[in-house]
């Protein structure tokens, strides 16, 4: 998943994957262009949204990485 990508490619995202895709943080909240929100695999398991609920600046194309494939 992305969360993955952005792990093993060491990427510098401070404090991004807090909770290593486990759905208990929202440090992993991507907001994508429309276009490629409609493109990935709808969500979302009810916690994810309860978890981007919590996100800073949640918005409609917002998803959480660590839950995205
Ligand atoms: Fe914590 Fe995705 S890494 S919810």
């Amino acid at each position: 998943n992305l969360l993955d990508i952005a792990v093993n490619n060491d990427l510098d995202l401070e404090g991004f994957g807090a909770c290593e895709g486990t759905l208990a943080c929202s440090t992993c909240h991507l907001i994508f262009k429309k276009e490629d929100f409609d493109l990935i695999e709808e969500p979302c398991t009810d916690e994810e949204l309860d978890m981007l609920d919590l996100a800073y600046g949640l918005t409609d194309t917002s998803r959480l990485g660590c839950q995205v494939c």
